[in-house]
């Protein structure tokens, strides 16, 4: 695992954007796997500026997201593929074909094989994760088991709560997702999970202070990876206690 300390969020985001930027660089047919949230959001900005000032081509690019919220449909204003078009796909050149995220509306077993057979096609080249305050990564929640593949999570209290100040009402947070499983993130060539906040401090604990794998904290289960790249700012750092 490779840990980097940036001086801030902001950093961070330009960090991580860096390192997608030469995935694509090196390879410019690549696959991409995307997260939403705040966290994620910081990136997209780095991106979108380097394919403007013509530093960066997506036009052989293809991405698949993490998750999808079951119950919103894509052209619902807090569903993860409008966040994406909004935050990232509206405003570079890639071509929206070749942009998978899963359907949270319909028949969602259909759906769900439908994002199975999408991410059996070709495997992601960098994955970027954000990390819940209860652990998770995409939407696998604690629990006593984590599964290998795409399927519907029922979202934690803790997760609804965090996500509820995107919703008028907190009952207006969808209870559910469609989510890659721990197998698929695990499956990418290269992790980049990226951390800020306090509220994330007791999660990141248990991926950079010590070895447990713990299915009570999903997000533990990347240091396993090979390739796994953690960036989060100094005050982060400061908090989980972490001297590297
Ligand atoms: C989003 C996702 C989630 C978020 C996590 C952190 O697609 O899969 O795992 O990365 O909930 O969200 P923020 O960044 O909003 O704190």
């Amino acid at each position: 695992m490779k840990i980097i300390v940036t001086e801030n969020f902001d950093k961070t985001c330009e960090r991580a954007a860096g390192i997608i930027g030469d995935v694509i660089h090196n390879k410019p047919d690549a696959r991409l796997g995307l997260a939403t949230g705040s966290t994620a959001q910081g990136v997209y900005p780095y991106l979108i500026a380097a394919n403007r000032a013509g530093k960066l081509d997506f036009s052989r690019v293809n991405t698949v997201n993490l998750d999808e919220y079951v119950g919103l449909a894509p052209d619902h204003p807090q569903s993860y593929r409008r966040f994406m078009d909004e935050n990232l796909f509206d405003h570079i050149n890639i071509d929206k074909k070749n942009t998978i995220v899963a359907k949270g509306t319909g028949d969602i077993e259909a759906n769900i094989k439908a994002f199975r057979e999408a991410l059996a096609e070709k495997p992601i080249d960098v994955q970027l994760l954000g990390i819940g305050v209860d652990g998770h990564v995409g939407f696998n929640e604690p629990g006593a088991v984590l599964y290998d593949g795409a399927h519907v999570e029922e979202l934690d209290e803790s997760t609804i709560d965090a996500n509820a100040r995107f919703f008028d009402k907190r009952e207006d947070v969808p209870t559910k997702a469609i989510s890659m499983g721990m197998g698929d993130i695990l499956r990418a060539k290269k992790l980049l999970l990226l951390a800020t906040g306090e509220n994330k401090a007791e999660a990141m604990k248990g991926l950079l202070l010590n070895e447990e794998l713990d299915v009570q904290n999903p997000a533990t289960l990347v240091k396993t990876h090979p390739d796994l790249t953690v960036i989060i700012d100094r005050a982060l750092a400061d908090r989980v206690g972490y001297r590297g």
